[in-house]
């Protein structure tokens, strides 16, 4: 039985809707009125260590998906809970949601991602890491007034799509071979005047003016934080991940309803 934590969240749900046709899948949630239609659901609370072994008893393989908790103190202590539950429980093994560089950076945005890959090791639990990108539906560009903007300085993004993500995850939760393995899963590189050049519009780069994590991660951008490129993803997928100018293409072809 495959057991995946925090499944009523926007990438759990497209992982359960993958698993659900494949093998026998349980959906450990925090409020089980929450939980996606059609499939098991166990309560399971990063705040609750009993709760958690309780919910992993029995999982032969757990999807642990990091918690949205900003604060890193408090996000580390949910990720190290569900990892000794999971080792109390004995589950089979363990995959991770982790974040691309959180192998060497213990510092900041990565830093609960990089204690909870040494919990994992340190656990003994045969395990799979996959270190994601920053999530390309968040990033997808818009058109506004015929024109597109962007303060990304014409850099390279490696962003990926939740969808693609969540199908990687299942592969790797269905597969053989991916045991004991680091997946860095960065999306095909693009740029915003790229897009622009592929949605026929003029690209603008205007100045960062904000202040909040956007325009931290904008700064990451322009100083080329997000061009690193693995074949990770391709090769776990068993093909190319979606495009961000794909997706954009395909969407303004979508019919807008009457
Ligand atoms: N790489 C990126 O760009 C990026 C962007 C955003 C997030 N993330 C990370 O990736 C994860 C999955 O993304 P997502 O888009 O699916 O996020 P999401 O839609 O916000 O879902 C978050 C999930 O975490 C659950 N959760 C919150 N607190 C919990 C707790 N104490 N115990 C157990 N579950 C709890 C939520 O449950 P409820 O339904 O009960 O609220 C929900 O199922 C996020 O949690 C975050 O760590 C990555």
């Amino acid at each position: 039985m495959i057991a995946v934590s925090a499944a009523s969240g926007a990438l759990g749900r497209l992982v359960i809707d993958h698993l659900r046709t494949r093998t026998k899948v349980v959906a450990v949630v925090r409020d089980p009125a929450r939980a996606p239609a059609g499939v098991p659901a166990r309560r399971g609370d990063y705040d609750d260590p009993a709760g958690l072994r309780a919910a992993f008893e029995g999982v032969d393989r757990l999807l642990l998906i990091s918690s949205p908790e900003l604060d890193t103190a408090r996000r580390t202590a949910q990720h190290l809970a569900a990892v000794s539950a999971a080792a109390d429980a004995g589950v089979g093994a363990i995959v991770f949601t982790s974040f691309l560089d959180a192998d060497t950076s213990a510092t900041g945005l990565t830093a609960a991602y990089h204690a909870t890959e040494r919990a994992i090791l340190a656990s003994g639990l045969p395990y799979t890491i996959m270190r994601h990108p920053f999530y390309s539906d968040a990033f997808l560009p818009r058109v506004a007034g015929g024109e597109l903007t962007g303060s990304t300085g014409g850099r390279g993004l490696n962003t990926a799509f939740r969808s693609d993500l969540a199908e990687a995850a299942a592969n790797v939760l269905t597969g053989e071979g991916h045991l004991g393995r680091a997946y860095d899963l960065t999306g095909p590189l693009w740029t915003h005047p790229e897009a622009a050049q592929a949605l026929g519009v003029t690209y603008r780069e205007v100045p960062d003016t904000g202040s909040g994590p956007m325009s931290w991660i904008n700064g990451q951008i322009r100083a080329g934080a997000l061009e690193r490129r693995s074949p990770d993803l391709e090769q776990v997928l068993g093909r190319p991940a979606e495009t961000v100018v794909a997706r954009l293409l395909r969407t303004a072809a979508e019919p807008t309803g009457s």
